[in-house]
C-alpha cells in the first residue's frame, strides 16, 4: 500500500503530539502541545508532571489534528504510536490513547521506535538514497544508525554516558541560561571566540561511540574554579569553545563511519540538537568531502513530534507490520 493516511501519536517525553500524515511524506496536520514551561522551573523533565500533562492535553490534541487535516475517520488506514524508548508513564498515555482510537474505529495499529521516527522525519523533504547513516542527536539520544535499506537499522555508535542534548542543557544551566539551554548556547556562541581549552572525550578511541559527560564536567569545573578565584567567566567564549569540542567529536565520528562504510549514500541528521546552527553548518561543510547527500531534518521537525512517527509508520504499513491491541510501552527498546 503506497497511498495511505496515518494518524500518529507521540508522547514519549514532554511533548503531546498527534499528526495526520499522507503517504509517509506529506503532513496534513502536526499538533504539538509542549510542556516545556512546566518543566523549566525544575531544570529538566519531571516524569510524573509529563504524564499528567499528557492526560490533560491528549483529547484536545487528537481533535485538533483531525480538524486541521480536514479528514474523516473513514479515511484513516492505520493508527501509529511511539512504543518506546522514553518515559514509561508518558509513553503509556499515548499508547492507551492510540489503542483506544484503533479499537473504537477498527483501524490497524502500528508501533514505532522513537529513534526510527526521528530518522524518517527527513522523508517530508527528501527522498533518501540507501545505504544511509543516521546521526540522531537529541536530549535523550546520541546514536549513529546504519541503514542498509529504509527498514533496516543497526546501531553502530552510541553514547557511553550523557546524551549530547543533556550535556548542552547542563552546561547551559551552569552558565545560568534558561531551560532547555541548547538553543541559548547556540545563540550565545555566535558572539564568542576561542578562549578555553576543553577536552574531546573518546574522540580518538577508534570506535563510533560518544562520551559527553567528561566534556560537561570539564565546563562545570572550569566555571566553579573561576567563581572560587573571583574570575569572570566569558560565557559566550565558553559556549563557543563548547561547540568547537562537540563539532570536532561529531565530525571525527562521521569521518570514521564513512571510512568503515564507504558505500554510504546519505547522511541523515535528526533530533532536537540537529537544530543547532553551528553543528548544521560544520557538518554540511565536512560532508562536501564525501560523495554523500547530507539530509537534515527540517528545524520544525527536529524536536519530538508525531509527524515523524507517521513517516516511520508508513514503511511498516507497506510491510504489513502491525501490533495487537495488547501493545505495551517499553522505556528501553532496541531499534
Ligand atoms: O529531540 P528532542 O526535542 O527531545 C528528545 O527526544 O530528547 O531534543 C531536545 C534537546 C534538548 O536538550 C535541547 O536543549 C536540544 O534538543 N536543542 C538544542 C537546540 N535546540 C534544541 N541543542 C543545541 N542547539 C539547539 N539549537
Ligand atoms: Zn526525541
Amino acid at each position: 500500500m503506497s497511498e495511505s493516511i496515518i494518524i500518529a501519536f507521540e508522547s514519549s517525553c514532554d511533548e503531546t503530539s498527534v499528526s495526520v500524515v499522507k503517504n509517509g511524506n506529506e503532513i496534513l496536520s502536526n499538533v504539538v502541545a509542549s510542556q516545556v514551561e512546566s518543566h523549566a522551573r525544575f531544570g529538566g523533565v519531571v516524569p510524573e508532571v509529563a504524564s499528567r500533562h499528557h492526560v490533560d492535553n491528549m483529547l484536545y490534541v487528537i481533535d485538533e489534528a483531525i480538524q486541521q487535516a480536514n479528514i474523516s475517520i473513514e479515511d484513516i488506514d492505520a493508527v501509529a504510536v511511539t512504543k518506546g524508548p522514553g518515559l514509561i508513564g508518558a509513553l503509556l498515555i499515548g499508547i492507551q490513547a492510540a489503542k483506544s482510537f484503533a479499537f473504537v474505529h477498527n483501524i490497524p495499529l502500528i508501533g514505532v521506535h522513537h529513534i526510527a521516527g526521528h530518522i524518517h522525519s527527513v522523508q517530508f523533504d527528501y527522498k533518501v538514497d540507501y545505504p544511509a547513516i543516521a546521526l540522531v542527536i537529541s536530549g535523550g539520544h546520541t546514536e549513529l544508525v546504519r541503514m542498509a535499506r529504509q527498514d533496516h537499522y543497526e546501531v553502530i555508535g552510541d553514547t557511553q554516558d550523557d546524551a549530547i542534548g543533556e550535556a548542552f542543557d547542563k552546561v547551559a544551566r551552569v552558565l545560568k541560561l534558561p531551560y532547555p539551554g541548547g538553543p541559548h548556547m547556540d545563540r550565545l556562541a555566535k558572539e564568542g571566540r576561542h578562549r578555553y581549552d576543553l577536552p574531546r572525550p573518546l574522540m580518538n578511541d577508534g570506535t563510533l561511540n560518544f562520551s559527553f559527560s567528561g566534556l560537561k564536567s570539564a565546563v562545570i569545573n572550569l566555571v566553579h574554579n573561576c567563581e572560587q578565584r573571583g574570575d569572570k567567566v566569558i560565557a559566550s567564549d565558553l559556549a563557543y569553545d563548547y561547540h568547537q569540542a562537540v563539532i570536532d567529536i561529531l565530525q571525527k565520528k562521521i569521518n570514521l563511519a564513512m571510512e568503515h562504510y564507504p558505500e554510504t549514500k546519505s547522511l541523515i541528521v535528526a533530533g532536537g540538537v540537529a537544530q543547532n546552527s553551528h553543528i548544521r553548518q560544520a557538518l554540511m561543510e565536512s560532508s562536501e568531502r564525501y560523495d554523500l547527500n547530507i539530509l537534515f531534518s527540517r528545524p520544525s521537525l527536529c524536536g519530538d513530534n508525531a509527524a515523524m512517527i507517521g513517516a516511520a509508520a508508513h514503511i511498516k504499513l507497506i510491510n504489513n507490520q502491525f501490533e495487537s491491541l495488547s501493545l505495551n510501552g517499553q522505556s528501553q527498546l532496541n531499534i
